[in-house]
């Protein structure tokens, strides 16, 4: 399973690429918006946002298209699309957004379908010619549904149907989501910082780390206090 970070802050992103666990970056208007407010008086827009994040990153950046209707998400997705060759147009699933990601598709243009929520929708995502669909985990937990139920049941239709597409798991909110996504064989995580941070721990990893620097204190201890021969 890929690795990719849900944010749109350059210095979480670039403290991922520098542990090496970076494969990507889904940003949507949301993470954007966050991380302008995150950097006060030196926010940036969202085009230069996005050629930084390139700048860090070597793979795939989804950028979100803002617009509604066929027309518009077609030269809206053109342009971000122009802006670097990793740029991934995100696009939520409906009609006219489906309408879109045929015609982009057919052009070269990579869409993630977004705000998927159905296997029904991630079905006519895929069908449509989008390159990733992504169903959002937590916001289905939040309503009493399973979320990772559903990236479940999406990575087999895809794989029983031979659909190129590839499954993002998204909106994971804890560590659970992301072994889990990992579990049923999403092919990539979109995880937020915080969760990635919080992946690398174990209680037991530092109880160990301490029991082994007590130890190797106590040698070190020892061997100084043996008596000169
Ligand atoms: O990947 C989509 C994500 O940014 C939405 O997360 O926590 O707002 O449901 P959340």
């Amino acid at each position: 399973m890929k690795i990719f970070l849900d944010t749109a802050r350059l210095d979480e992103i670039q403290q991922a690429v520098d542990w090496g666990v970076c494969d990507g970056v889904t940003t949507n208007p949301s993470l954007h918006s966050r991380a302008v407010a995150h950097e006060g008086d030196n926010a940036i827009g969202y085009r230069e946002r996005i050629l930084r994040i390139a700048d860090i990153v070597d793979g795939p950046i989804s950028a979100e298209c803002v617009t509604r209707t066929t027309v518009e998400l077609i030269a809206e997705a053109r342009e971000l699309a122009s802006w670097h060759p990793s740029v991934v147009v995100k696009i939520p699933i409906d009609g006219p957004g489906l309408a879109a990601i045929k015609a982009l598709s057919e052009e070269g243009i990579r869409i993630n379908t977004t705000l998927i929520f159905s296997l029904n929708q991630a079905l006519l995502a895929a069908r449509a010619g989008a390159a990733y669909v992504s169903p959002f985990v937590g916001r289905l937990d939040d309503i009493g549904e399973n979320g990772i139920g559903l990236v479940a049941d999406t990575v087999n239709l895809l794989d029983r149907f031979n659909l190129p597409a590839q499954v993002i798991a998204a909106s994971l909110r804890n560590t659970d989501h992301t072994a889990e996504a990992a579990r049923v064989g999403a092919h990539v995580a979109t995880i937020p910082f915080p969760v990635l941070e919080q992946m690398q721990r174990h209680p037991l990893t530092d109880k160990g780390i301490q029991a082994f620097l007590d130890d190797w204190h106590k040698a070190e201890a020892a061997l100084r206090a043996q008596p000169v021969s």
